[in-house]
């Protein structure tokens, strides 16, 4: 535990930055409930998946591949359901939301854990710079396509960052989303996660009313992300990590608190340490909102081949 989960202070709901997802769900009975959690193999997302397994959710564990997915599975609670979903990968993404659709499981909340993070060389991915083909347009695909499948009241999830803030001037520089124009590792990743907040906030406002979406930072936390860094900055955070970084199970709280806590009634919002906190100003742009849903549209019809569904 760091110094700052001792001296920081609990938001009005009583969670706060040391809150873990085990303290978070205290109490909870999710029997019945089935939740879809992408990147379910490591980090935030295998925390997540085994403590709303060990409150009864059944969850749908989403990675790359049906093997790690399986190997994960058997190490959770319950009856998980292991699904392949390579999120750079738009047949994998397809294959897995006709899986779930075939499943006839109706979701109570879809996490979209997943993520990469500062790749230090440029990467495509279809012809878009990899971390925003991974982080948001392999989620937008896979959210849009499982609607039909999300609960009355079901949520949806965004695992987003506050390093949305490192996004371009602007949020979205969307004559660049190749990157060859220019390309540096943590404004890539920013702008992948200002996608994850803005996606949500569209989501939002087109959901049914009873359902949400919301955007989460699940604070700063040393996980396999960090395998791109330079070791100089990986040694950095690990001296740091015992004053500033959360645990684990502290980083998993504020996924688990929007997914399920029954006292969260937002939509569209961004939460960090469990509560809602304020964004950049470009998170909160509408236009910029619709303009990525609109763009993200037409990259979802491109590489798939398809019609835009929404
Ligand atoms: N850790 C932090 O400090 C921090 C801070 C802010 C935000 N976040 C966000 O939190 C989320 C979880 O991160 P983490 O720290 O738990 O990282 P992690 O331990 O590296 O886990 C990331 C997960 O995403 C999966 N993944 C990567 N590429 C994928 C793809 N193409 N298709 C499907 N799954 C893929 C990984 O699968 P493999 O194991 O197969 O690679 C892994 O299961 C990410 O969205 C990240 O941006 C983390």
């Amino acid at each position: 535990m760091s110094l700052a989960s001792l001296i920081l202070r609990n938001g009005k709901n009583g969670f706060g930055f040391g809150t873990t997802a085990e303290q978070v769900t205290a109490g909870l009975d999710l029997t019945g409930k089935s939740i879809l959690v992408t990147g379910s193999t490591s980090g935030l997302g295998e925390a997540t998946a085994r403590v709303l397994s060990q409150r009864g959710a059944r969850i749908f564990a989403a990675a790359r591949t049906t093997e790690k997915a399986a190997a994960l599975c058997r190490t959770l609670s319950g009856a998980p359901y292991p699904v392949a979903c390579d999120l750079a990968d738009p047949s994998s993404v397809l294959a897995c939301v006709d899986d779930i659709a075939r499943s006839g499981v109706v979701l109570d909340a879809i996490i979209c854990n997943a993520g990469i993070m500062a790749l230090p060389q440029l990467e495509l991915a279809f012809g878009y710079e990899k971390q925003f083909f991974t982080n948001h347009i392999g989620h937008f695909l896979l959210v849009t396509r499982l609607l039909p499948q999300l609960a009355p009241r079901g949520r949806i999830v965004m695992v987003s960052s506050d390093a949305h803030r490192m996004a371009p001037r602007g949020g979205i520089d969307f004559e660049n989303l190749s990157g060859e124009q220019s390309y540096t590792a943590w404004q890539a990743y920013g702008r992948s996660k200002i996608a994850n907040l803005l996606f949500a906030k569209s989501l939002g406002q087109r959901l049914q009313p009873g359902q949400s979406a919301n955007a989460v930072h699940p604070g700063v936390i040393m996980t396999n992300l960090q395998r791109s860094m330079s070791p100089f900055m990986r040694t950095m955070m690990q001296l740091g990590e015992p004053l500033f970084l959360k645990t684990v199970a502290q980083g998993a709280a504020t996924q688990c608190y929007v997914a399920v806590h029954p006292s969260m009634t937002e939509n569209g919002e961004y939460f960090a340490d469990c509560n809602v906190r304020q964004p950049r100003r470009a998170a909160r742009d509408r236009e910029l909102a619709e303009r990525l849903w609109q763009v993200s549209e037409r990259i979802v019809a491109e590489v798939t081949g398809s019609a835009p569904v929404h």
